[in-house]
């Protein structure tokens, strides 16, 4: 039987193979130091996991309205005119199955066979898929350090074809952790009648400024977010996306056609992520996890390793390893089998320079990440 082409356009999570040597090193006894998956080590926050369990015990288990509980669609509006000074009206917010239920219907709403989507290089592997679903062709901008490691006004200009209808970015970034000088893209996309996209997943998770939205600067943008990194929620599988407000019935149409309404007590569960009880808990993860990064960088700056400049958000450092490999899987792999630390080769994230670059998720406490620090030490000392 012939598969649907597109599907051959998704390639596997490279590092789901290194997941899995990880697991069967730590069966035969091995003492491994996980840093490879993008997940929050926390556990949910206790106020969500109480109205979970309240929500369940109430049987609240039906489907919701397609857009999702009116209340969280409100507790989201309030959430971005508090924190991001951004007025956005609950009827452009709709609930999704976490940031990729989002990305999934924006990708279906916005581009089709033909079209073009520009996005910055290294990503998120799965936004390139996304797309590549859609019938779209990706133009992945290589960006570094000239860039911000993000698209800019000038990128934009450079590589904007006719058939390019929208450019694509996560701000903070998977894998680099650097923002996105929103005003000046939003510019530079509106100015060529092309849509933006920003996947604001890591927002909250910002270390040295404020975080920021594009909806703050635009309401024309469609912006995705969860509550899987920031509110520590991953497998309540529970995010949402803003959108323009001419775009909310057909994306209310698509919701209800391709998963009906996102997961019901953990909407009633969000509403709890929201109060000062829970942000008082996250607020002090995000510390806690700044820390972590100035551990690991000041550990890594000693071994040449540390990025030009640190990444202002996210839980990752995006790594130049090109003073040891050139072949980041078998350094990956190599470092896993010799040392036991895991960690993820670049080539998952980027279509170009991935071979010598590794991420790193700081999501293990500083102790463990001292201990990291010591055996890649030791392990780039053979190489
Ligand atoms: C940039 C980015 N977008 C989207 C997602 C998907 O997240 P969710 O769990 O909300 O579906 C991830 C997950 O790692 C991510 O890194």
């Amino acid at each position: 039987m012939a598969w649907n082409s597109r599907v051959a356009k998704v390639a596997p999570f490279r590092v789901m193979h290194l997941l899995e040597m990880a697991q069967a090193r730590e069966a035969a006894g091995h003492d491994v130091i996980h840093l490879e998956v993008g997940e929050p080590d926390f556990p949910t926050p206790e106020p969500v996991i109480a109205a979970g369990q309240e929500a369940l015990a109430q049987g609240r288990t039906r489907y919701t309205p397609a857009a999702g509980l009116p209340a969280l669609r409100e507790a989201i509006a309030r959430h971005y005119a508090e924190h991001f000074g951004a007025a956005v009206d609950p009827s452009r917010i709709i609930v999704t199955p976490g940031a990729s239920g989002a990305l999934l219907l924006a990708s279906q709403l916005l581009v089709e066979a033909g079209d073009r989507v520009l996005m910055a290089d290294p990503n998120y592997p799965c936004n390139r898929h996304f797309m590549a679903l859609a019938g779209a062709e990706v133009g992945a901008v290589s960006v570094g350090r000239d860039s911000g490691w993000q698209l800019n006004g000038a990128l934009v200009a450079e590589h904007w074809r006719p058939e390019t209808r929208l450019a694509m970015l996560a701000s903070p970034s998977n894998p680099t952790g650097h923002t996105l000088d929103a005003a000046a893209l939003a510019g530079a996309v509106a100015e060529r009648g092309g849509t933006l996209l920003v996947d604001e997943i890591y927002q909250g998770l910002n270390y040295d400024e404020a975080p920021l939205s594009a909806l703050s600067l635009s309401n024309d943008a469609f912006v995705v977010n969860s509550f899987s990194k920031y509110f520590g929620m991953t497998g309540w599988r529970l995010g949402w996306l803003v959108a323009p407000e001419a775009a909310i019935e057909p994306l209310t149409r698509l919701a209800q056609n391709v998963f009906l309404a996102a997961p019901t007590p953990s909407q009633h569960a969000a509403l709890a992520a929201f109060t000062p009880e829970c942000r008082e808990i996250l607020e002090a993860r995000r510390q806690t996890l700044k820390a972590r990064r100035d551990v690991l960088l000041q550990g890594l700056a000693r071994l040449g390793l540390a990025p030009d400049v640190p990444p202002q958000g996210a839980f990752y450092l995006w790594l130049d390893i090109s003073r040891y490999s050139r072949d980041s899987q078998a350094f990956c792999q190599r470092l896993l089998e010799e040392e036991s630390v895991a960690i993820t080769p670049g080539v998952d994230f980027a279509v170009r320079g991935g071979e010598h670059h590794v991420r790193i998720a700081f999501t293990n406490d500083v102790a463990r990440l001292e201990e990291a620090v010591e055996r890649i030490a030791r392990f780039v000392s053979r190489l």
